[in-house]
């Protein structure tokens, strides 16, 4: 068994209560290999933000949960060494059972979430409230986040048809008998890279879709219900145009694209939301500069050589995030 504090880790009790205080959300980036941690931890350092590292099932399964646990062991030398010793939290994204949270607590996580939002509320509430007793029982407290509402689209193994807005009326019963340190929601946000079916969008005069915006209302509601505690949004990446076309000028298919907005996300940073999920874009973004190296060299067959302008690019993206959207630069 091994504590997160051995690594360097930290939860993210103090840092939500930052966030929340302060108007801003802290960037929540999946990862599940080098480049992408290093243009993480890169960004954070450099526009000096504190960070939450995510992994989801599927990273699990593609890099094994030792090795990524390590790697971000590693991320917090790493920032050290580049020469500012950042807040780094290392976190289990929609954890779907007691076992894997346990499992994944003991290995040396900091925080998890159990997503429970596809049972009925009373099922949710007691695979919740279990996680919380364990998680908090620990003498280093690992943080919970918990889920109330569904969202649309598929993320790795977590996938799901029909999304539904959590109901503001069942929030504070929620977080009062679970004891959950933060609360997923959903007020229109998705997985993937296409949130919105071309129908529910409509199109700006360059032809590109525009979704429908977020339910702040019912987010508005939720903080009346429970105010300043830490709220969650999951699929918020913005799916920038500008990566769609450069994947598909150099070969690749990715129709009806669709994100949210910035300005949305930068609204919503500035309320209760205090952790926001990005995984999509970082995908978009490699996808677009290797397909670019490969195509622009043929010759080329060194990984290193492929993969680095990708990572490059992730670290300008992540920057970008963290200084004009989540507002989470300079906050350490
Ligand atoms: P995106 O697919 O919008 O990046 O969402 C990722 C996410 O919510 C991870 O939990």
């Amino acid at each position: 068994m091994v504590s997160y504090t051995e690594l360097g880790l930290v939860h993210t009790v103090d840092l939500f209560k930052k966030a929340v205080s302060g108007g801003y959300a802290l960037p929540a980036y999946n990862f599940n290999n080098l480049e992408q941690l290093q243009a993480i931890i890169q960004a954070c350092v450099e526009t000096k933000s504190p960070v939450i590292l995510q992994v989801s099932a599927g990273a699990r399964k593609y890099a094994n949960q030792n090795l990524l646990k390590n790697m971000a062991k590693g991320a917090v030398e790493y920032a050290n060494e580049l020469g500012c010793n950042i807040p780094i939290v290392l976190h289990l994204d929609h954890g779907d059972s007691f076992e894997l949270c346990k499992d994944c607590i003991e290995t040396g996580f900091s925080s998890v979430m159990i997503d429970g939002s596809h049972y009925s509320y009373e099922e949710n509430v007691a695979l919740t409230k279990k996680v919380v007793e364990f998680a908090h029982s620990r003498k280093d407290y690992v943080t919970v986040e918990g889920e109330l509402g569904v969202l649309a689209g598929v993320e790795d193994d977590v996938s799901s048809e029909h999304s539904h807005y959590t109901q503001p009326e069942e929030v504070e019963d929620f977080v009062k008998r679970t004891g959950v340190d933060s609360l997923a929601i959903s007020i229109g946000t998705s997985h993937g890279r296409t949130k919105f079916k071309p129908e529910q969008c409509t199109r700006d005069a360059n032809g590109l879709l525009i979704p429908p915006p977020l339910r702040f209302d019912i987010l508005e509601e939720i903080e009346k219900r429970i105010p300043g505690f830490p709220i969650v949004l999951h699929g918020s990446s913005s799916v920038p145009a500008e990566y769609v076309q450069l994947v598909e000028k150099y070969g690749g298919k990715l129709s009806d694209s669709v994100g949210i907005p910035e300005e949305q996300l930068r609204r919503a940073a500035k309320s209760a939301v205090c952790k926001i999920n990005i995984d999509s874009d970082g995908r978009l973004a490699m996808t677009a500069l290797i397909r670019k190296v490969l195509t622009e060299h043929p010759e080329e067959f060194d990984p290193r050589k492929i993969l680095g302008p990708a990572r490059d690019e992730l670290k300008k993206l992540y920057s970008h995030k963290n200084i004009n959207v989540l507002g989470s630069a300079n906050r350490v």
